[in-house]
């Protein structure tokens, strides 16, 4: 039998829930909950799009690797975010997904059109 955990998603908008296997990422979990946590890359790291603070039991979450250290530098123990691809459950958690910001580039482009 499968461990599953369950995942808490919570923002001004509402709450979602699901329960989801060890290993899952909060990306994948947010799908299967329609909790809106963003991408622009479909979960590769490359966007930055699907940053989500974890509001309970951080410890409940794969450390960060060197691609997520790349992408948000290591200030996880101050802010308290991290990338929803790249984060996997191995614990029940609590967490808020945080609004998409544009890349610098495109917000610029976007002024100008
Ligand atoms: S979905 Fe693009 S970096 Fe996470």
């Amino acid at each position: 039998m499968t461990t599953r955990y369950s995942v808490r998603f919570v923002n001004s908008s509402g709450e979602w829930s699901v329960e989801v296997e060890h290993g899952t990422d909060l990306l994948e979990a947010s799908r299967m909950c329609d909790a809106p946590v963003q991408t622009l890359c479909n979960g590769i790291g490359a966007c930055v799009q699907c940053k989500v603070r974890v509001l309970e039991n951080p410890e409940n979450l794969s450390d960060p690797q060197t691609l997520e250290k790349d992408k948000m530098g290591n200030i996880f123990h101050i802010t308290g975010e991290r990338l929803g691809c790249q984060a996997k459950v191995e614990g029940p958690v609590v967490i808020e997904p945080l609004p998409a910001r544009l890349p610098k580039k495109k917000r610029m482009r976007l002024r100008r059109s």
